[in-house]
């Protein structure tokens, strides 16, 4: 038996405890700082690195990491250093996500396709050039920014805004010290990732993420309010171009620069006339898409995990699949990415249901009852054998749970249905 250290709070992070507490492998799963839904909860925020090592190693734990921020400041290098044994990228691997600028220029340099773009630190400069393009363009600061970094623009005047936002009155701080101006492409998005040793990458599931506030993908972008799998944006042609070019292609190439990429190596793709074009690259499972992906996976997560930590992943078959389809819908406080309350009573939650789980986010709970704590509060994840089918129980739950400033979006894997025929 082997026990799990999961590090993380949110809805992704519960989803992985709870796919790896159903291996008959695995004792005990300890979340740290986890949330109201999770148990076994040690309370150690997810930059404490050295306090998590030593937890880790007291109850003799592998460790699996979930967000970008601790594996971007180097949990995996110093656990590593300690004889621990940690599922995830190097601090070098994850410059794949932490630096979008470093990633354009590893794409170009490895030809993975990936849009057109130029790199500025000079706002004169980057004002130029947004004169000089014939196209629209997307303005990205360079560094982690959760999520907010990234500026998509209809027109001149907003990109010459977004170069002022990043640049001039430094938004994001030093994150945004470089910028990226890049090629809008108007296509479809939708998530590939997979799981690698560093030498082999084995795909996971598709899924389509639903990045806006509200129905009809309008308003600001969240961290994500609901997403489903498999989706049908990614065929199986695309799906094999997609592993060769971009995924195959990434692991061969980080290994050959010195940095191989052990862990979930995700791909934001846009496809356009049938080709995938990649947006960015995230060293981390995506959160919602883990909560879907999860739900249909049927092979043990913990072979795959201990095998990319020891780099034989090429010697287990590939990951099976339910056939069936899963959605996750996000439930958020009103408000939500802006402001929104905390603290009120969540009812409902015990209601049990074969073809779906409640996984939490920003809940926390105090004397028996669940109180919100964060802007994306559940993540209400249901499977059934058609997309439709697995719409229509996860909103057929959510129609149970309860508390004031509840919102959610009423068409999350709608835009599915035309694809997954
Ligand atoms: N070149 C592009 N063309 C069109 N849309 C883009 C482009 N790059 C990014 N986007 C949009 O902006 C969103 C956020 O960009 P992304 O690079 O994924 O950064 P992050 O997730 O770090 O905010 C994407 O999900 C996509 O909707
Ligand atoms: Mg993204």
């Amino acid at each position: 038996m082997i026990n799990i250290l999961v590090v993380g709070s949110g809805g992704r992070e519960h989803a992985l405890g709870w796919k790896l507490a159903q291996s008959p492998k695995v004792g005990m799963v300890y979340h740290a700082p986890g949330n109201g839904g999770t148990s076994n909860n040690v309370n150690i925020e997810v930059h404490e690195i050295e306090k998590l090592a030593q937890f880790a190693s007291e109850k003799n734990c592998l460790t699996v990491v979930g967000p970008e921020v601790p594996l971007s400041a180097g949990i995996v290098d110093s656990f590593t250093k300690k004889g621990l044994a940690i599922f995830g990228p190097t601090q070098d691997a994850a410059k794949l996500e932490s630096s979008k600028v470093w990633a354009k220029h590893f794409m170009k340099r490895n030809g993975i396709p990936t849009a057109r773009f130029e790199i500025f630190d000079d706002a004169t400069k980057a004002k130029a050039y947004v004169k000089s393009v014939d196209y629209s363009l997307v303005v990205k600061a360079d560094g982690l920014a959760a999520g907010k970094g990234v500026i998509v623009c209809n027109d001149k005047s907003e990109a010459i805004s977004a170069i002022d936002k990043i640049l001039v009155e430094k938004s994001f701080g030093s994150s945004g010290s470089k910028i990226i101006l890049e090629e809008k492409i108007d296509g479809v998005e939708a998530s590939y990732i997979a799981i690698s040793d560093g030498n082999t990458a084995y795909p996971m599931a598709t899924s389509q993420d639903h990045k806006r506030i509200y129905d009809g993908d309008m308003g600001s972008n969240t961290g994500g309010m609901g997403a489903y799998s498999p989706t049908g944006v990614i065929d199986d042609v695309l799906a094999k171009d997609i592993q060769q070019n971009v995924i195959e292609q990434t692991i061969s190439s980080m290994k050959k620069e010195g940095a191989p990429f052990c862990g979930f190596l995700y791909a934001g793709i846009m496809v356009k006339d049938g080709k995938p074009f990649v947006l960015e690259f995230n060293a981390r499972m995506g959160d919602p898409e883990c909560q879907p992906i999860m739900m249909r996976m049927e092979s043990d997560l913990l072979d795959y995990i201990k095998a990319s930590i020891d780099g034989t992943l090429s010697s287990l078959p590939l990951i099976s699949w339910k056939l069936q389809s899963a959605v996750c819908v996000v439930l958020a406080s009103k408000g939500y990415p802006d402001l929104y309350p905390k603290n009120e009573e969540i009812l409902g939650l015990e209601v049990q249901d074969k073809n779906s789980y409640v996984f939490h986010a920003g809940t926390k709970r105090i004397d028996g009852k669940v109180l919100t704590n964060g802007g994306r509060v559940l993540g209400v994840t249901a499977i059934g054998d058609t997309l439709q089918d697995a719409i229509s129980n996860a909103y057929g739950r959510i129609g149970k749970i309860s508390w004031s400033s509840k919102y959610c979006r009423t068409d999350i894997g709608k835009k599915g249905l035309a694809w997954n025929q």
